[in-house]
């Protein structure tokens, strides 16, 4: 319907709809002059106005003709701004202004609290302690609300509508998902280049839009060798290093808030008992062992990793032992001969699990443990993104669901997280991570799927408490090796289960 017509008729229904439907004449008049009227078909409001004319009456909207990402136009207030300082363009709400330097600054060059305060529709901004003026600031959002948007205050020239620094973004509409359906890829085969120019492209998407995270297309394994998944740590392996800002050997954020509570309380009381680190990286989590007293045994694939923990250990002196080797054999252990498996986010890595899970059931004792973390294979896997309307948006309620597919790809995905080379990561079902272990000879006691603990979380608002409250990023099996014959032959009914050499039916 003519907008115009829909207006008219409201106007006629208020006052006096049966007199002025009874003058038909006069009716029709008035039609055929608004049907005349052109209407701007191709008007589309700004997400954001009209989000804030909600609660604002008076607010005027604008046209969203600028900028989009996902699914909805914005006006030019609305949109994205440059950052000064990283030449970076984000988000309008990433941003503030600082009217001593008149520059824009986002999120990233400086990092942003929390400001709990309530203004239209939102319950927080984002305040930013500037290092210029030393004055905080807040977002461009809360700025506006404020009366102190740079375009509010209009003396500084800069930042005036007219020469304001914002790429024109086409507008998408209907949204075009980068990735294609399941059914379209089935069948298909990729080669190394294709799939590095689909990471390429991905990567330059997700410089545009945010922490949206996709990935090129999924490897069948054979394609992989265990040298090409080496190789690809090898050169990473520094990125990791700095990337994981190692703050007191404890691991990065994910472990420290996340993981590594969970793995601690599982393991229990660890004085005395020797344990394999198996993929141990950079070595805080065995230095860590160490500390509590275990007697600990690390190995890597990575010589970079192995040497930075043999330089550590000759730093603190743990008693740790460090070994270059593939955990799919691990000929320098005796079989029976550790008491605990510990691998905290490997197995991800690891291409052939099936050897790696026999290995390790080899080389420990009867009954001995295998507690290993991985990233969720559901929601924490290279296949699920928040859909977040827009893309770009840093505010977290509009993070607005999970979407996850190719849940069934098993296989090796290139990756990077940070602006390492990518490396291979391997994504499993549930189903395949479990029956390996029980053809290894595992049972699982318990599946964990660790939580932060929000006390933890105060100075980490946006990125983890938001986030891995709302779903597990990781899992944690905790497994033990032990004999399937002692379990209840109904739990095992229709499962193969190799315990060595022998294959038991049931
Ligand atoms: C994500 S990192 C985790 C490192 C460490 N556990 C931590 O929590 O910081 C994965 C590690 O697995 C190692 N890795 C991957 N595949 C391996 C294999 N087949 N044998 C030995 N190490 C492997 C990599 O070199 C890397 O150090
Ligand atoms: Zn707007
Ligand atoms: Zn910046
Ligand atoms: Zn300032």
């Amino acid at each position: 319907m003519h907008p115009l017509l829909l207006e008219w008729l409201k106007v006629v229904y208020n006052h006096n709809t049966i007199c002025v439907f009874d003058n038909k004449k006069y009716s029709l008049f008035i039609l055929c002059l608004i049907m005349l009227i052109p209407t701007d078909k191709n008007r589309t409001d700004c997400f954001y106005c009209q989000d804030i004319v909600k609660e604002e009456k008076n607010y005027p909207i604008r046209i969203g003709k600028y900028s989009s990402e996902g699914l909805v136009n914005r006006c030019l207030w609305h949109s994205k701004f440059q950052c000064s300082e990283c030449k970076g363009f984000f988000h309008f709400s990433f941003l503030y202004w600082c009217p001593t330097a008149n520059q824009i600054i986002c999120g990233k060059c400086n990092k942003p609290t929390l400001y709990p305060t309530k203004f239209w529709n939102k319950t927080y901004a984002y305040a930013f302690d500037c290092k210029i003026c030393e004055e905080p600031h807040f977002d461009l959002l809360y700025a506006e609300y404020t009366g102190k948007h740079p375009w509010q205050i209009n003396t500084k020239k800069l930042y005036k509508e007219e020469n304001a620094l914002i790429p024109i973004v086409q507008i998408r509409f209907p949204w075009e998902p980068i990735w294609k359906p399941a059914d379209l890829r089935k069948g298909k085969e990729i080669t190394v280049e294709e799939a590095l120019k689909a990471d390429n492209i991905i990567h330059s998407y997700r410089k545009q839009s945010g922490n949206v995270t996709f990935h090129s297309d999924v490897f069948a394994d054979e394609k992989i060798d265990l040298s090409d998944t080496r190789d690809r740590w090898e050169k990473a392996s520094h990125t990791f290093m700095q990337y994981y800002d190692n703050i007191e050997d404890k691991g990065d954020g994910n472990r420290r808030l996340i993981i590594d509570p969970a793995l601690w309380k599982q393991m229990g009381e660890i004085k005395g008992l020797r344990i394999l680190d198996a993929g141990c990286g950079n070595g805080y989590l065995a230095r860590e062992l160490a500390r509590k007293g275990a007697k600990v045994v690390g190995i890597d694939f990575s010589k970079n990793f192995i040497g930075f923990c043999r330089k550590k250990e000759k730093e603190e002196s743990l008693g740790c032992e460090f070994h270059i080797g593939s955990l799919t054999n691990m000929t320098m252990f005796e079989s029976e001969s550790f008491d605990m498996v510990v691998s905290n986010i490997v197995m991800v890595d690891v291409q052939d699990y099936k050897a790696t899970f026999k290995e390790i059931s080899r080389i420990l004792k009867p009954e001995g443990r295998f507690i290993w973390s991985n990233l969720h294979p559901v929601f924490g896997s290279n296949n699920q993104i928040f859909f977040r309307l827009p893309f770009d948006t840093p505010r977290n309620e509009e993070k607005l669901f999970i979407l996850i597919d190719r849940y069934f790809d098993s296989g090796g995905l290139l990756v990077s997280w940070a602006k390492n080379k990518p490396v291979w990561q391997f994504h499993r079902t549930l189903q395949e991570y479990t029956q390996a272990l029980f053809g290894a000879g595992f049972l699982i006691r318990e599946i964990i799927e660790p939580k932060p603990v929000l006390e933890d979380l105060k100075d980490n608002p946006r990125s983890l408490a938001f986030d891995s409250d709302r779903r597990p990023i990781f899992i944690i099996y905790d497994c033990v090796k032990k004999n399937v014959e002692s379990l209840h032959p109904l739990l095992l009914e229709g499962l193969e289960v190799q315990v060595g050499n022998d294959m038991l039916k049931w």
